[in-house]
C-alpha cells in the first residue's frame, strides 16, 4: 500500500477534500446520495474547514449529502471531547446539510443504547425496506484516522469489536483511555466502497510504517484490520508521518 505524500498539513487537507469532492460527485451522480461517515480526532480539522469552506462549499450537494460518523466518544454533543461537536463546529454549521441527513451517534446514551441505536439508524437508512435480513451497508466513503498504537475509529489494541463478525456497530471501554467508546466494526468498515485514512505528523511516522510495512497483525494494530473486501483505502499523510517510510 503506498501513500499519497503531501508537504504539509494543509496541503494534505486540500488534497483530501479534493478527493472527497470527487467521490461525493460520482456518488450522487450514480446513487442520488452520498454517504460519508467522518471520522474524529486533530487530524481531520482541516479537512472539514476545507468542506465548509468557499471551494467545496458551493461544490458538494448537501442535501444528497448523509454525514455519519465511524465513532463516537460517550460523551454529549456538546463535550469538548465530542466527534459530532468538532464537526458541527468546523463545518456543518456552516454548509447547508439538511438536519435530517445527520445520523450522529448519541454519545450521551448509556454506550450499549447508543449502539443499538445507530445500527438500529443505519438498518433503517440502508434498508428501509428490508425485513430482518438485511444485506451489509455500503457507506460511499468512510474516513479514518490513525492513532500511534495503531487504532483506528475506536478500533483499539486488543478490542474484542477485533473479532465481532455480526454486528455493524458496537460499545467498548478503552482502558488506556479510561473512557467509553462507540464505533464501527471491522465488518462494516471493510464493506466500504472508499476508505480514506489521513495521518499527519511525525508523532504517527513509527506507527504508520509499523502498519504499511510490517507483518499483518491487526490486533495489534487495529488499522491493518481495515481490508475491504471490494472496496478501496487510500491513504493520504504528511511528509513528518511518512519520514519513515
Ligand atoms: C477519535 C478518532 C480516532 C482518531 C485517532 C487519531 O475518535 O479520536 O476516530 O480514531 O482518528 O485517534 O487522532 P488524531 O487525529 O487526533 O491524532
Amino acid at each position: 500500500m503506498r501513500p499519497q505524500i503531501y508537504d504539509n498539513p494543509d496541503l494534505l487537507a486540500l488534497q483530501a477534500a479534493r478527493y472527497l469532492t470527487g467521490i461525493a460527485r460520482d456518488s450522487v451522480h450514480s446513487s442520488g446520495r452520498f454517504t460519508l461517515a467522518l471520522s474524529g480526532g486533530a487530524t481531520p480539522r482541516r479537512l472539514y474547514e476545507k468542506l465548509g469552506g468557499a471551494e467545496c462549499r458551493e461544490k458538494l450537494k448537501w442535501d444528497s449529502i448523509h454525514l455519519f460518523w465511524g465513532d463516537e466518544r460517550c460523551v454529549p454533543p456538546d463535550d469538548p471531547g465530542s466527534n459530532y461537536r468538532m464537526a458541527r463546529e468546523t463545518f456543518i454549521d456552516r454548509v447547508p446539510v439538511p438536519p435530517r441527513n445527520i445520523h450522529r451517534i448519541r454519545g450521551e446514551m448509556k454506550p450499549s443504547e447508543a449502539a443499538a441505536l445507530y445500527e438500529k439508524d443505519l438498518k433503517a437508512f440502508f434498508f428501509p425496506d428490508a425485513g430482518e435480513s438485511p444485506g451489509i451497508p455500503r457507506f460511499d466513503l468512510i474516513l479514518l484516522g490513525l492513532g500511534d498504537d495503531g487504532h483506528t475509529a475506536s478500533l483499539f489494541p486488543g478490542a474484542s469489536a477485533l473479532h465481532e463478525h455480526e454486528r455493524w456497530v458496537v460499545a467498548c471501554h478503552v482502558d488506556k483511555i479510561k473512557s467509553w467508546r462507540v464505533t464501527l466494526t471491522p465488518r462494516l468498515i471493510n464493506a466500504a466502497r472508499h476508505i480514506l485514512f489521513l495521518v499527519s505528523g511525525r508523532r504517527k511516522a513509527r506507527c504508520l510504517k509499523e502498519v504499511l510495512r510490517s507483518s499483518y497483525r491487526p490486533d495489534e494494530l487495529p488499522a491493518q484490520a481495515v481490508r475491504p473486501e471490494d472496496g478501496r483505502v487510500t491513504w493520504m499523510v504528511d511528509t513528518e508521518a511518512a519520514s519513515l517510510l
